[in-house]
């Protein structure tokens, strides 16, 4: 028997082994091939390939997201920190003294402040965000669509409910999309569609050069003693990320202060575009607050599952169970049952689990401590939700 290059036998080859190497047809060949490779393994063995694998491939298809998020310090680098500027404020500190904290000078006059939004459902937030900035802001700019981001038909809410923003009524420039209903689409091109369309209501709104326009999410609140020191120091830079304190489903759960998506740019006609990515390297600390998923109702959570850009995050229907989304509110947890996202597997450990309650409702937006009972739902204590809006 020609046992020389028979890569499957060990040398105590037997009849099956034997029969492999000196050849047969090309089916039979592969067959034995398998028999000779599982000679040996007993039913233990056996029962573990045929048990334990599809559960393993049962495990991955599950929790396969998951696994991809554990492994992403090891596929994605961080990205290039921000310049960080250290922030001032005390409320009997004078603004000369504050701007020249910063290493700025004060103006004699404030610039002129814009806050442009891209509306979708978020009332409530809109309302505590609308009147932390009004002592400093000239002109609301709020755009509305009939689509979401995912291109599902939504009715123009801000529209319906007008009236309960009457205190901004007359420094508001409002305006409405049309959707594309493209089926099938990335959600970030009906996004970005949207951000042109609000590009052109900004112009609309009357902006000029030198005024300072906010570009954030509705539910990205810069604080309002920020957008003061802003427009009345000189020598900002001219386009400044903000870093927020995030925020998940209310204000008892503080998850980590690494929101730097919202800006604020000196605008330059034809030359400030809107956008909500990484646009400079210049991030002003403890600028305000990001709440996430910040819902009075739980149809609003449903509603912005299926709406917002991440709607592959809902890879079961039981994810928009209403029981389910209230436990996971209580708990801190994750809604889509994801990782954290981060860039180092320290962090990640550090953050993994539900985020543990805060009792402190220091330093929160006024409008809502002074409403307290009327947003009683975002502050501590408070994770009960009503079902429907
Ligand atoms: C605030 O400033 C005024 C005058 O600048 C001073 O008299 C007062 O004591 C200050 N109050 C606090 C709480 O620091
Ligand atoms: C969305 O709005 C546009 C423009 O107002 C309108 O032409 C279109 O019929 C609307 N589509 C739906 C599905 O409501």
């Amino acid at each position: 028997m020609p046992e020389v290059g028979c890569p499957y036998c060990s040398k105590k080859t037997d009849d099956i082994c034997g029969s492999v190497c000196g050849g047969a047809s090309k089916a039979a060949l592969s067959m034995s091939r398998l028999r000779c490779a599982l000679r040996g393994f007993d039913l233990k063995a056996l029962l573990l390939l045929f048990v334990g694998v599809p559960i393993l491939l049962f495990i991955i298809y599950v929790h396969g997201q998951k696994i991809t998020y554990f492994l992403r310090p090891l596929w994605e680098a961080p990205p290039k920190p921000f310049k960080m500027i250290p922030h001032y404020h005390h409320e009997n500190a004078s603004m000369e003294s504050l701007c020249k904290l910063h290493g700025w000078g004060v103006r004699e006059m404030p610039r002129r402040v814009f806050d442009a939004v891209l509306f979708s459902n978020e009332l409530d937030i809109l309302e505590i965000r609308w009147n932390e900035l009004s002592p400093y802001v000239s002109e609301f700019i709020l755009l509305e669509s009939n689509s979401t981001f995912t291109g599902l038909r939504k009715p123009l809410v801000f529209a319906k409910n007008r009236r309960r923003f009457k205190f901004a009524e007359s420094r508001l420039t409002y305006g409405t999309v049309g959707g594309r209903f493209v089926k099938g689409e990335n959600p970030f091109v009906e996004e970005s569609y949207q951000r042109v369309a609000l590009d052109q209501l900004i112009g609309i709104a009357g902006i000029s050069d030198d005024d300072l326009l906010i570009m954030s999410d509705v539910d990205e609140i810069p604080s309002g003693h920020t957008i003061n020191l802003l427009r009345w120091c000189n020598e900002i830079p001219e386009k400044l990320h903000l870093q927020l304190r995030n925020y998940l489903y209310s204000f008892e759960f503080h998850l980590d202060d690494d929101s730097w998506r919202a800006s604020i740019h000196r605008y330059k006609s034809g030359k400030t575009r809107y956008a909500h990515f990484r646009q400079s390297d210049d991030l002003l600390a403890d600028s305000g607050w990001h709440c996430s998923f910040c819902f009075r109702h739980i149809s609003e959570f449903t509603f912005k599952m299926k709406a917002y850009s991440h709607v592959d995050r809902i890879r079961f229907a039981y994810y928009l169970n209403p029981a389910r989304i209230q436990d996971v509110i209580c708990h801190g947890a994750d809604l889509f049952d994801m990782l954290p996202e981060e860039y180092t597997f320290q962090k990640m450990i550090a953050k993994l689990g539900p985020i543990p309650s805060s009792y402190s409702a220091i330093d929160l937006p006024g409008y809502l401590i002074r409403n307290a009972e009327k947003f009683s739902f975002l502050l501590p204590g408070n994770c009960k939700r009503q079902q429907r809006g």
